[in-house]
């Protein structure tokens, strides 16, 4: 077996499957999946993959390898206390989509691991899914691993998927790290959970299926490879440790926490656990900062503000003071930066972000956590073993320790939580702040139901204001059968011409009304094809089955649709400047501005943005028809439109084209000419995370603003200067000129008027028994321009002793004594004695000192003192 250190063998990986077996080379793709709500991090390589798998996106050479970052939280509290259970871990994998299968597969993972590896074919074990023979007589006819050596289990363990996506049958592999690791005679093949002596370190899977989020898998268009073999693992086996912890790029990590403990790991078994977790935590936290999550309450956030806190109260209890994490964070971006140089560029907001929300648990954790043992107290007191449900809310609401937090405090003492009062407690709060919302509002949908209510037409793409019957009415989340001026509630109609907010879009605004009554449309939103329209009635009583005219405000609208059409030519334009490589990550379009957010992991340059503006705007000169097609999804993918459509499992899609230059799938409301967009212009390109951009632009009438703006902004400044628009380039660099002039001037009436100063100076030189003295009072001129008389002065006199005086609201002393003369006078004394008289003090060398005095009444008295002394 080779001792490889995880970089090198993390090299080998994708060396072995990217060069050897011509597999494209994917760099690691954030933590926060693009484009996939089903998924809350990245949790294994495929799972940025899935559209390669399901055949909606095409890679080239149809089979990849990478070594992606991952972060599972499942199993959270097992993290530190087993020896193979991390939250961030790397996963190396190589894929197929459509090329090859189960043989090559099999066969490559064999051969990386028996000869690049060095792994002995008797250490192997393998198991298969109970129906696959086909994986079973590859890995035993043409492999030739023993067939007692080949484990048939069920859909439990051979059987991989995530919540939705491609899944399939899998074959896993195991080494046997020898029987001395067995943990009872029976230990003697892979299968026990406790056991660590045969370590699972790779899973092939044979992906086949698609599973969606009702549950029913859809075989694939074509069979695919999926594998994973953890980096971290892998390397424990290779390095022979014990645990995760100890494989060679941790130890930078854990001797920083050993060192800021101040303990040694391994020596206790307690503290050994929290330094695991903090090491563990800390790599997690990095690297989610990084791409761009922010601690809160809710999803990622949530998962990344239990990960720091977690940590910081394993610091605690190893005796750590104050704020450490982010030394920590140092030390991973340190060991990771080699392989993610986004670590390094983000190190300063990734620590900014970490201390902030250590700083801000810290405050709370103490009271807490005093109030909890106290709790812990009066529990054991009474030989309790539950913590009540209200009190652990209370520490969640007030002091925020999540309630796994407490759960795990909680069970170092063999005590639990009441779970169901603390869950209680959580919606009546939620209740509370519904309803505080709902009496701001008068709107919500929270408790509509939505069984019974008959679906709306839109007619909206091109009609503006139709005729519609309303066919309910909601007031205060309960249905009504009218709703009077004054009053806000939800109307939902046979059909619309108001768009609904979706797919980045915002919703339309504008009026209902007829005869009898007048709404302002405030918000539309659809639930499963209804569209509610979100009304404040103006005047009169709309009333269920009555007739009224929907009219969208049209040139809101207008401006929505440019914006919209110039996000789809901005997004084509994009992949022509800066690659096909880039991914859509987000976008925004309402009426002021759109916003779109696409993975590429640099900044643009100047260049790239005119190039990219230029491109728009030369398509939105081109008169291009817009066109909006329905077609099969399948047909869609033919006409090489891009994008992805909300209702990807519906077989109809909306396909909008924008001459031959932009093909795009999507439900958005569109111009019909690119003509209409009118103009573009990109506003700002900025960082959303690592690895995310962000470009903001303006059509139409704002960029015209804009542009106007800009000019006038122009015309102040040319006024100001007196000049014109067009000379003002001139106007700035005479006026450059002019000014590098004056600082000639400055600096030439300084020194003219320095040698006249200095002149006079040297007149006022005193001989004493053939001392040259000059003493002298100055109003407020600094210490170095006194220092730069003194200089001057000396070169013209022998045996010269000056005494300078710079009064201010204090005084500043200086003597110079010539160095002939530091035998007999010492400048620190001398400068000390006419100090003390005016209250000061001070001191320095024999030939220079300086001193500050305070009282200018004593000053003339000082300086007669000098004579007296020499
Ligand atoms: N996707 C498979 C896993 O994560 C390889 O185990």
């Amino acid at each position: 077996m080779k001792n490889l250190g995880m970089n090198e063998l993390r090299s080998k990986y994708l060396n072995f499957f990217g060069n050897k077996k011509g597999h494209t080379l994917l760099k690691s793709f954030p933590l926060i999946p693009i484009d996939d709500d089903s998924l809350l991090l990245i949790n294994a390589g495929m799972a940025p993959l899935k559209k390669y798998f399901t055949g909606e996106k095409k890679m080239k050479n149809n089979r990849a390898t990478s070594s992606q970052k991952c972060v599972r939280t499942a199993d959270i509290e097992r993290v530190g206390k087993t020896e193979r259970h991390g939250t961030f871990f790397e996963m190396l994998g190589n894929f197929s989509f459509g090329d090859y299968f189960k043989k090559e597969a099999i066969s490559w993972a064999y051969e990386f691991l028996t000869k690049e590896l060095e792994i002995s074919k008797d250490d192997l074990w393998v198991t298969v899914f109970k129906e696959d023979d086909e994986a079973y007589n590859i890995w035993h006819e043409h492999i030739g691993i023993a067939s007692e050596r080949i484990l048939r289990e069920g859909k439990e363990d051979n059987f991989w998927e995530l919540e939705v996506g491609p899944c399939g049958p899998c074959s896993e592999i195991f080494v046997d790290r020898g029987a001395d690791r067995a943990i009872d005679e029976n230990d003697n093949k892979p299968g026990n959970d406790n056991s660590d002596r045969f370590m699972e370190v790779w899973n092939l899977v044979f992906t086949q299926f698609n599973k969606d989020a009702q549950g029913n898998y859809t075989p694939l268009s074509h069979p695919n490879i999926d594998t994973g073999m953890g980096l971290e693992r892998i390397a424990m086996v290779l390095q022979n440790k014990d645990n995760i912890f100890e494989v060679d790029v941790m130890a930078a990590i854990i001797s920083e926490i050993e060192k800021l403990a101040n303990k040694k790991y391994k020596e206790n078994k307690k503290d050994d656990v929290s330094i695991r977790v903090i090491a563990d935590h800390s790599k997690a936290m990095t690297f989610l900062v990084c791409d761009g999550v922010i601690p809160s309450n809710e999803k990622r956030g949530y998962v990344l503000r239990r990960l720091i806190r977690r940590a910081y109260r394993h610091g605690k209890l190893l005796g750590i003071d104050g704020e450490f994490l982010t030394k920590i964070v140092d030390k991973v971006i340190d060991t990771y930066k080699v392989e993610y140089d986004e670590l390094e560029t983000n190190r300063d907001k990734i620590k900014d972000i970490i201390r902030d929300e250590e700083e801000r648990f810290q405050k709370t954790i103490d009271q807490g956590l005093e109030r909890l043992n106290s709790l812990i107290d009066t529990i054991e007191r009474v030989h309790g073993k539950l913590l009540d449900g209200k009190e652990a809310f209370k520490l969640y609401d007030t002091y925020g320790f999540p309630l796994d937090l407490t759960k795990e405090i909680l069970e170092e003492k063999d005590l639990d939580v009441d779970e169901k009062t603390f869950n209680d407690q959580m919606q009546i709060q939620k209740q509370t702040a519904r309803d505080a919302r709902k009496k701001d509002a008068g709107w919500s949908l929270d408790n509509i139901n939505t069984d019974g209510l008959a679906k709306t037409e839109f007619i909206g793409y091109d009609k503006l204001a139709i005729e519609a019957e309303i066919l309910d009415i909601f007031e205060e989340n309960s249905e009504a059968s009218s709703i009077s001026e004054g009053n806000n509630g939800i109307i939902i109609s046979d059909k619309t011409s108001f768009y609904a907010e979706a797919g980045g879009e915002v919703a339309d605004t504008g009026i209902i009304f007829n005869n009898s009554f007048r709404a302002k449309v405030i918000d539309v939103q659809k639930q499963k094809d209804i569209y509610f329209h979100y009304v404040e009635v103006l005047s009169g009583e709309i009333t269920k089955g009555q007739i009224a005219t929907f009219e969208v405000d049209r040139d809101r609208r207008f401006d929505i649709q440019r914006n919209h059409s110039a996000t789809h030519l901005l997004d084509q334009a994009l992949r022509d400047v800066l690659g096909e490589g880039i991914k859509q990550a987000g976008s925004l379009v309402d009426e002021y501005k759109l916003r779109f957010d696409f993975s590429y992991n640099k900044a643009m340059t100047k260049e790239e943005i005119k190039e990219v503006e230029d491109i728009v705007n030369r398509q939105i000169a081109k008169q291009e028809l817009v066109t909006k097609e329905i077609v099969d999804y399948k047909q869609s993918q033919q006409m090489g439109a891009i994008g992805l459509f909300e209702d990807k499992y519906k077989d109809k899609v909306r396909v909008v084209s924008m001459g031959d230059y932009s093909k795009e799938l999507c439900g958005g409301c569109h111009v019909n000419y690119t003509s209409d967009i009118l103009m573009f212009k990109i506003n700002q390109e900025t960082s959303v995370s690592a690895g995310v951009r962000r470009i903001e632009a303006v059509t139409g009438r704002k960029a015209y603003e804009l542009l106007t703006k800009s000019e006038n902004s122009l015309k102040v400044i040319a006024s100001k200067l007196n000049t014109n628009v067009s000379t003002i380039i001139n106007r700035i660099e005479s006026l450059e000129n002019e000014i590098e002039n004056y600082k000639k001037d400055i600096s030439r009436l300084k020194s003219n008027n320095s040698s006249d100063i200095v002149n006079e100076l040297k007149a006022d030189v005193k001989e004493i028994k053939g001392i040259n003295l000059l003493v002298k009072k100055f109003d407020n001129v600094p210490m170095d321009e006194l220092r730069d008389y003194e200089n001057r002065i000396k070169n013209s006199f022998d045996n010269l002793i000056i005494v300078f005086a710079s009064v201010s609201d204090k005084i500043v002393f200086t003597v110079s004594v010539d160095d002939n003369l530091t035998n007999k006078y010492n400048a620190g004394k001398i400068v000390r004695e006419i100090a003390q008289i005016t209250g000061g003090n001070g001191g320095g060398k024999k030939n220079f000192a300086q001193a500050g005095g305070k009282d200018i009444s004593k000053l003339d008295e000082a300086l007669k003192k000098v004579s007296e002394i020499i």
